[in-house]
C-alpha cells in the first residue's frame, strides 16, 4: 500500500510538472530521474510461465473437464534492461474462466484487475519495475464452467512497459499457454430382458404367443432394456452402443428374431438396425417319422448361442447417444418377436440366447475412458424351453415301435433259447420225471397192495 501511494503522489508531482514547465525541460528532468543505463532507456521483459492444473494426477497431459476445479499459471517476469515505467502483465483467457485471485511469493506490489470477463490487467512493480529485477506470481482460476466446446484451452500472456523496447528483445514478451482439454468419462452398460426365460412347443396355448395379421407364425415377445451410465468427471459428449444377438440357430437356417422396435430414451439417440424382410417363416417338416423320433429322443441338450462363438450368423443393431452428463443415464428399449416356428424344429430342450451389447465413445470427440474403471460391455441371457411333450402321432408311432422291439426281442430269445435245446432238455426231464413217479407209483401200489 505504502509504494502505492508514493507511485500516486509521484505520479501527481509530475502532472503537476507537466503543466506548468516548458517541454523540452520536462523531457530533459524526465531523462535524468529515469537514470537510464543505455542511450534509449529501453527495458528488456522477459515473461516465463507455467500451467498449473489441480488435478490428482500431474502427469495427464490435458484437463480433464469437470475433475480440474482450478488451473494456475506460474508467472516470472524479470527486468534485464533499464527499469521498466508503468509495467504490466496483462492475461488473454477463455471466456468460460473465472479469475479466483492472485498470489505472490512475498509482498511485491503486484496487483490484479479484471478489465473484461476475459481480460486480467497485473500491474507488476508500481511506479517502475527496477533494472535486473524479477518477480514471481500465480494467478488463479475457475475452470469447472469448462463446455468443452474448444479443443484447447489457450492464454495468451503479455509483458509492457512505459519504455521503449528493443525489436530484438520483445519476443519473449509474449507466451501463450496451451493445454487440450479432454472429455474423461467412465461409461459402462447394464440390461435386463423381459421374459427371462419361456416354454413353447406343440402344446403350449397359442394365447402365450404373439400372432402377427395374416402370419401363421407363434412369436414369443422379448423386451430387452439397456441403461447407459456415465459415472466419469465430465460429460460424455456422444457414444455410440452396439448390440449382437444371435439370430439363426444355424449357419444356414432362418433368422429368428424380427426386431420392431429400438427406443433411445427422452429421443436423445437414434438406433439402426436391419428389419428382418421375411419375419415368419415356418421350416419345412421333416417327413421322416424316424427322424422326428430321433429329434425327440435328442432333445435333451442345452445350446448356447453366443456371437462370440465362431459360425454363429448374429443380428446386429447400433445407436448413436447424444450428450449424456455425469452421473446420468440412458436407456434403450428394444422391442422384439422370436419366431418359435423355427425353434420347434431344434432338437435341443434348452436354447440359451446370449445378448450383447458394448458402448463405445468417440475418440474424435475428445473423450478418454477411464481405463480403470467400470466394463463398458455387458450379456444379457434369455431361455427358450421346450415342454418336451411330444406330439401326439410321435407317440402312437412310439408305442407301435416298442412294441415290434418287444416282439421281435422275444421271438429272437424264443429262438435262441430253442436253439440251445433249452426247451428239448426240459422235455426229457419232464418225460422222465413223469416215467420215475409212474414207476414210484406202480411200485407203491406193489407195496401196498402187498400189505
Ligand atoms: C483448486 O482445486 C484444488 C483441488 O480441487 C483445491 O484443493 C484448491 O483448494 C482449489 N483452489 C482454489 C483457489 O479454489
Ligand atoms: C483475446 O484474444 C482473442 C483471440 O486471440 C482476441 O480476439 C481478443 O480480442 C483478445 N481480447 C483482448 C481484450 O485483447
Ligand atoms: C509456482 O509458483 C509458486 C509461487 O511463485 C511457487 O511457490 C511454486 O513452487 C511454483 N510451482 C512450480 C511448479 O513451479
Ligand atoms: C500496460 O502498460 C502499458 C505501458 O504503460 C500500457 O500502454 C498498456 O495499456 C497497459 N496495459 C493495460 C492492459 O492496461
Ligand atoms: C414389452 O413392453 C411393452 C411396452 O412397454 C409391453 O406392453 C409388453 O407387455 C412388454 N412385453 C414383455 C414380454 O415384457
Ligand atoms: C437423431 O436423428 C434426428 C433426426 O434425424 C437428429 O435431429 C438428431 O440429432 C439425431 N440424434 C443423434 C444422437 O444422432
Ligand atoms: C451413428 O453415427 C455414425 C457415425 O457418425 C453414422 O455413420 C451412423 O449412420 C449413425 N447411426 C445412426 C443410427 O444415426
Amino acid at each position: 500500500m505504502g509504494t502505492r501511494l508514493l507511485g500516486a503522489l509521484l505520479r501527481l508531482a509530475l502532472l503537476h510538472l507537466d503543466t506548468c514547465l516548458p517541454q523540452s525541460i520536462l523531457a530533459q528532468k524526465t531523462v535524468f530521474e529515469r537514470n537510464c543505463r543505455s542511450e534509449d532507456c529501453a527495458a528488456d521483459l522477459q515473461l516465463q510461465g507455467q500451467l498449473l492444473l489441480s488435478s490428482i494426477d500431474e502427469k495427464t497431459p490435458y484437463l480433464a473437464l469437470g475433475a480440474v476445479k482450478n488451473i494456475s499459471i506460474n508467472i516470472s517476469i524479470s527486468n534485464l534492461g533499464d527499469d521498466a515505467y508503468d509495467a504490466n502483465v496483462s492475461f488473454n483467457v477463455s471466456r468460460e474462466l473465472f479469475f479466483i485471485n492472485m498470489w505472490q511469493k512475498e509482498e511485491m506490489g503486484i496487483s490484479c484487475e479484471l478489465l473484461e470477463s476475459d481480460f486480467l490487467k497485473c500491474s507488476v512493480g508500481f511506479p517502475f519495475m527496477r533494472s535486473k529485477s524479477k518477480y514471481e506470481f500465480s494467478v488463479i482460476f475457475d475452470t469447472s464452467h469448462l463446455s468443452g466446446e474448444e479443443e484447447v484451452l489457450s492464454f495468451i500472456i503479455t509483458a509492457q512497459s512505459g519504455n521503449t523496447e528493443r525489436a530484438e528483445s520483445l519476443h519473449d514478451n509474449t507466451l501463450t499457454l496451451m493445454v487440450p482439454l479432454m472429455h474423461e468419462v467412465d461409461t459402462s452398460i447394464t440390461g435386463i430382458v423381459s421374459p427371462t426365460s419361456f416354454v413353447y412347443g406343440e402344446s403350449v396355448a397359442a394365447a402365450n404367443f404373439i400372432q402377427l395379421e395374416d402370419l401363421l407364425c407363434h412369436f414369443q415377445p422379448l423386451n430387452v432394456t439397456l441403461q447407459v451410465y456415465n459415472t466419469g468427471p465430465s460429460t460424455l459428449p456422444g457414444a455410440s452402443v452396439s448390440i449382437s444377438l444371435p439370430n439363426r440357430l444355424s449357419p444356414g437356417g432362418a433368422e429368428m428374431f424380427h426386431v420392431q422396435e429400438v427406443v433411445v430414451g427422452q429421443e436423445k439417440g437414434n438406433c439402426s438396425f436391419q428389419k428382418n424382410p421375411t419375419p415368419c417363416i415356418i421350416p419345412q417338416e421333416q417327413e421322416n417319422i424316424f427322424h422326428t423320433i430321433f429329434a425327440f429322443f435328442t432333445k435333451s441338450g442345452r445350446k448356447v448361442l453366443d456371437c462370440e462363438k465362431p459360425g454363429i450368423t448374429c443380428l446386429t443393431m447400433h445407436c448413436n447417444l447424444s450428450a449424456l452428463a455425469r452421473e446420468e443415464s440412458r436407456a434403450i428399449d428394444i422391442y422384439m418377436l422370436l419366431n418359435t416356428e423355427i425353434l420347434k424344429k431344434d432338437s435341443s430342450s434348452v436354447i440359451q440366447f446370449m445378448t450383447r451389447a458394448k458402448v463405445k465413445v468417440d475418440p474424435a470427440l475428445r473423450v478418454v475412458e477411464i481405463a480403470t474403471g467400470n466394463p463398458e460391455e455387458m450379456v444379457v441371457v434369455f431361455e427358450a424351453l421346450h415342454n418336451l411333450e411330444p406330439r401326439g402321432y410321435v407317440v402312437g408311432w412310439i408305442i407301435a415301435i416298442s412294441l415290434l422291439v418287444g416282439i421281435l426281442i422275444f421271438l429272437l430269445l424264443a429262438v435262441l433259447l430253442w436253439k440251445m435245446g433249452f426247451f428239448r432238455r426240459r422235455y426229457k426231464e419232464i418225460i422222465e420225471a413223469e416215467k420215475n413217479r409212474k414207476e414210484n407209483e406202480d411200485n407203491w401200489d406193489w407195496v401196498q397192495k402187498n400189505q
